[in-house]
């Protein structure tokens, strides 16, 4: 059963009415923001990378889980996005996307008939691993009376879902292909692994050896017959790399459109458009304490923007920093964080302040979060 729209759209209904047209600096903390001319001047800057490779771009929407972004990467060029989990794909397709790719294996019974049922109306893909898990997903199929697209997933060195070799890779695309409900589109092998690796050259052999694995399961795959239309992986790290490669057809490059501490160490051109306002509640010497900690900024620890400070801890509900002591930072005034995981700093929040030259001009929901989407 596809979840009712929630109530999450009419609360951020409610609350634009009382945020639009506030300055940056009058608003309730801490706040997520999105600075949505930054936001956008990354996600042309994407696309234009991307025409020049011989690849699509299929951006990973979990990064920001939101249909307004979504839709402006896709008016930008890309050719639908990629989703973690089955509630994401719906929240994306309500919101205009029209080609969904889950890149996760799908096997909890009510996301199963849920990713049935929204293939009804969308083309929606989802991984593979286990021919148990395709009979499911079959049978959810057939019982919706629709078809679901496929991807077998490969496990490209990252050591977590995805068949571990070319046989197994061909074994599972065989009973795929056979299974009534699906459609075998190709394989999906994302290399997380490589993100991991912060020296450029090593992250170039990381990834070269990755997509070795990836192609070797096509190959497979073709030794018994088996065409793969899409063969899909890549990360913001890797997007220059495995985009070139002109075996693959798409990437998952996803936390390029807002970006972080983390990916900006990994790929230079795109700029921070997402950060957490916060207050100074208190300052002892040259230690300032914020009103954000874990439970605004995510898992990461956060950067104080535009300031010469250094972040000495992230409680709960504090971060600490140390400012020269000529700073003049103190007890009530406003700074931005820069978070060190932008994924897992929106999903803490309900909506983006969507800021332009420093006054909100929207609030846009963060869309299909654990709870609000799924419960039933
Ligand atoms: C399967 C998959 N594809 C693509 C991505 C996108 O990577 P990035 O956020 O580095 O662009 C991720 C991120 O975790 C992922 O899990």
């Amino acid at each position: 059963m596809m979840p009712p729209a929630s109530d999450q759209s009419a609360l951020v209904e409610a609350a634009r009415a009382v945020v639009v047209g506030r300055a940056r600096d009058e608003l309730t903390t801490p706040a997520l923001l999105l600075d949505v001319g930054i936001a956008r001047s990354n996600v042309e800057r994407m696309a234009a990378r991307v025409a020049e490779l011989p690849v699509g771009l299929r951006p990973h929407v979990k990064v920001h889980k939101s249909a307004h972004l979504a839709r402006m990467q896709v008016e930008a060029g890309a050719i639908g996005v990629t989703t973690a989990t089955v509630w994401e794909a719906i929240a994306m397709a309500r919101g205009g996307v029209d080609s969904l790719l889950v890149a996760n294996e799908v096997v909890d019974p009510g996301p199963v008939r849920a990713l049935a049922e929204l293939a009804g109306t969308h083309e929606v893909m989802a991984l593979v691993d286990d021919t148990v898990n395709v009979a499911d997903l079959g049978a959810a199929a057939r019982a919706a009376g629709t078809g679901i697209g496929v991807l077998v997933d490969v496990d490209t060195g990252m050591g977590r879902c995805g068949v571990r070799s070319p046989a197994q890779a061909r074994h599972v695309a065989e009973v795929a292909a056979a299974t009534e409900g699906l459609v075998l589109r190709g394989v999906s092998g994302y290399e997380g692994h490589c993100m991991l690796e912060p020296d450029a050259e090593r992250r170039v052999l990381e990834a070269g050896a990755a997509m070795e694995r990836l192609l070797a399961a096509v190959d497979a795959m073709a030794d018994a017959g088996i065409a793969c239309e899409i063969v899909s992986a890549g990360g913001t790290g890797t997007y220059h790399l495995t985009g070139a490669n002109p075996r693959l057809t798409e990437i998952q490059a996803g936390s390029y459109c807002v970006m972080d501490t983390f990916h900006e160490r990994l790929v230079p051109g795109f700029d921070i458009a997402l950060t957490v306002l916060s207050t100074v509640i208190s300052r002892q010497g040259d230690t300032i304490v914020l009103d954000a900690g874990q439970k605004a900024v995510g898992t990461q620890a956060p950067r104080l923007a535009g300031h010469d400070a250094e972040v000495l801890f992230v409680n709960e509900e504090h971060t600490g920093v140390r400012v020269p002591a000529a700073s003049r930072l103190r007890v009530g005034d406003r700074v931005e964080l820069h978070t060190g995981y932008a994924p897992t700093a929106a999903n803490l929040h309900d909506a983006y302040h969507v800021v332009e030259q420093g006054v909100v001009i929207d609030l846009w929901p963060v869309e299909a979060r654990y709870g609000v989407a799924t419960l039933g």
